[in-house]
């Protein structure tokens, strides 16, 4: 076989087959295929697609690139969620806690955040003494002891990814709907889950604005999971506007634990039961995500998420008695209310640019390397639909004394940018726009 040979093969619209795809990733890998052709080969796959044997072809040869994590020492079905991505999406925060309170295991491995969307394990670490860093035995065993734990990556999971983002990162081949399934998927599979919820964005905020790529990709992400073995669906969410209404780290665990109490944003605790249903329903809980969805509610009324949260906390270090006590979470010294320069209805609210603003003042990283603020970040206080008057708070903002004021008002005028008002009512937009189950066949 030659790297050539089967870069022209796709270059002219054939399908590869599993042995091909295997000496590409591997050969890859190893450098015996060097970085240009895998360029070409990446422009190729993006201008001709992959039919569905290839993409689970090239997520299962990604997945061999590297060390996978067996959970079977745990006992029953372990599920897992995995969101394409969101700004000020909490939900994995009240998920993992929530749906192992009803008895599912939940074993999750979380990233940390760049850009304008946070990552997991950081906004954890703001809990005092909470630690992220466990060995692969560690988890296992807080699976084990408490039923959930939440953990950065060990081991060398999936190295093809990490070499074939940066160089689709630099070659213009990022969204490619095949390239980003096989990145996604391949890592969910290697993470050792038996069962998978997508939720996959759509919108504003998004990185797949329109919801007919959203419904190709989550298509695509569902028949890698169900051929490799994992029962997995996908639920189409917007991203038209923030999730809940915090954007930040203690900010967003501050949210967590409110909707946990049955105290959270509408918005947010109904994603968690849809979401959470779904996984009690492929994990073998419930008989169908209704019924999950009603076990959910149940655990947050009898305050047993609430529970499943401090053990999952103490399990990992961290001080639990914040759990009801919000005042020992980090607090930001300074805080300024945005005010709305007109009178009427908002009408759209880009997630996307309160996210940077949220970062800029020191809740996200600018780089891999900059350091955050656990106590930044901001709070929308108006949402689409609802109505505002000139002078009224859109959204509070948190930081640090000695915020550079050049910063805070470049923050302030993005989270003005970000809104538009309007003088006649908007509905709220839909929170659920599709769900994408085995067969592939999206149901309304
Ligand atoms: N997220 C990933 O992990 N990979 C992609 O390619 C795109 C989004
Ligand atoms: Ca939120």
């Amino acid at each position: 076989m030659r790297a050539y040979d089967l870069i022209l093969k796709k270059r002219n619209g054939y399908a590869l087959d599993r042995a091909e795809i295997d000496y590409i990733i591997s050969g890859y890998v190893d450098g015996s295929i060097p970085d240009y052709q895998m360029a070409a080969m990446a422009m190729a796959i993006y201008f001709r697609g992959m039919n569905k044997e290839e993409a689970l072809s090239l997520t299962e040869a990604m997945v061999n690139s590297g060390d996978t994590i067996s959970l079977s020492p745990i006992p029953g079905t372990k599920v897992d969620k995995h969101s394409t991505g969101g700004v000020g999406d909490t939900t994995t925060l009240v998920l993992a806690p929530l749906v192992a309170a009803a008895g599912a295991p939940v074993a999750k491995l979380s990233g940390r955040g760049l850009g304008h969307t946070g990552g997991t394990l950081d906004k954890l670490e703001s809990i005092p003494g909470f630690k992220t860093e466990l060995t692969m035995e560690e988890l296992i065993n807080a699976v084990r002891e408490v039923g959930v734990a939440v953990a950065g990556q060990t081991g060398n999971l999936v190295p093809a990814d990490k070499m074939l983002y940066a160089l689709r990162d630099v070659t213009a081949t990022v969204d490619s709907l095949p390239l980003i399934a096989g990145s996604i998927m391949s890592k969910k599979i290697a993470a050792g889950a038996d069962a998978l919820v997508l939720d996959v964005k759509s919108g504003d905020g998004a990185f797949l604005k329109e919801l007919s790529q959203a419904r190709e990709l989550a298509k695509m992400m569902v028949d890698i999971g169900n051929g490799a073995g994992r029962r997995t669906m996908a639920v189409i969410t917007s991203m038209d506007q923030p999730l809940g209404r915090a954007v930040g780290n203690a900010i967003e665990i501050e949210e967590a634990i409110l909707t946990l109490r049955g105290e959270g944003p509408p918005d947010l605790e109904e994603l968690c039961l849809v979401l959470g249903g779904w996984m009690l329903k492929l994990a073998g809980r419930a008989s169908e995500p209704d019924e999950g969805k009603l076990i959910l509610k149940k655990c947050i009324e009898n305050g047993e998420a609430l529970e499943k949260f401090k053990d999952l906390i103490r399990y990992q270090s961290g001080n639990e008695a914040v759990v009801d006590n919000l005042s020992l979470l980090p607090r930001a010294d300074e805080q300024l209310e945005v005010k709305s320069e007109f009178s009427g209805y908002v009408s759209r609210l880009q997630a996307e640019k309160i996210g940077i603003a949220a970062m800029t003042l020191g809740a996200g990283r600018v780089t891999k390397d900059s350091s955050i603020d656990p106590a930044a970040g901001l709070t929308v206080e108006k949402k689409i639909g609802e109505k505002v008057e000139q002078g009224g708070t859109l959204a509070t903002i948190f930081f640090k004394q000695g915020t550079d004021p050049g910063t805070v008002q470049n923050a302030v005028k993005m989270i003005r940018d970000a809104y538009e008002i309007g003088n006649s009512k908007v509905d709220e937009p839909d929170l659920i726009l599709d769900y994408i189950e085995g067969d592939g066949q999206g149901n309304e």
